[in-house]
């Protein structure tokens, strides 16, 4: 599994302006359960600092723009997201932190379940524990 997995999706753009459609097992490669956004985030924050021990996300900032940083325990890479034709796989134990939101940027994210907070990986030392254990 690859840290950092994008997907483009088709645009059905006219005169009248754009339009994406999201559809589960098509171009979004899991069943939609929960649908969340983050929006109004205030300048200089930083959210996320957690992984997942089974959901699969996909972030999509659908209006300005953010960073993710995506670490699997072995490396790390910083993903910009600033279209909504682009789409950020997070897959279970990708611990991710998302920062540099523009005062617009609405951040839309498509998830596999609902919350469970049991789910999440909290403490980064958690994290690398259960990365090392596989
Ligand atoms: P939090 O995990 O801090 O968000 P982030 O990943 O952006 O740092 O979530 C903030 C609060 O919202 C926390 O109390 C949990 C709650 N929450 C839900 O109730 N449902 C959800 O789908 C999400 C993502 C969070």
């Amino acid at each position: 599994m690859s840290l950092v997995e994008t997907i483009e999706f088709d645009v059905l753009g006219d005169l009248r302006g754009g339009l994406i459609s999201l559809e589960q097992e098509k171009n979004i490669p899991f069943i939609i359960k929960r649908v969340y956004y983050i929006f109004d985030t205030k300048v200089g924050v930083v959210r996320g600092f957690h992984a997942h021990k089974k959901l699969r996300q996909m972030a999509i900032c659908v209006k300005g723009s953010c960073t993710i940083k995506m670490d699997d325990g072995v490396s790390v890479k910083h993903v910009t997201l600033s279209s909504p034709s682009r789409g950020l796989l997070i897959n279970p134990m990708q611990w991710h932190e998302m920062y540099d939101f523009s005062t617009d940027c609405v951040l839309m994210v498509l998830a596999d379940d609902f919350y469970d907070e049991s789910d999440y990986v909290r403490r980064y030392e958690d994290f690398v524990e259960l990365v090392k254990g596989k």
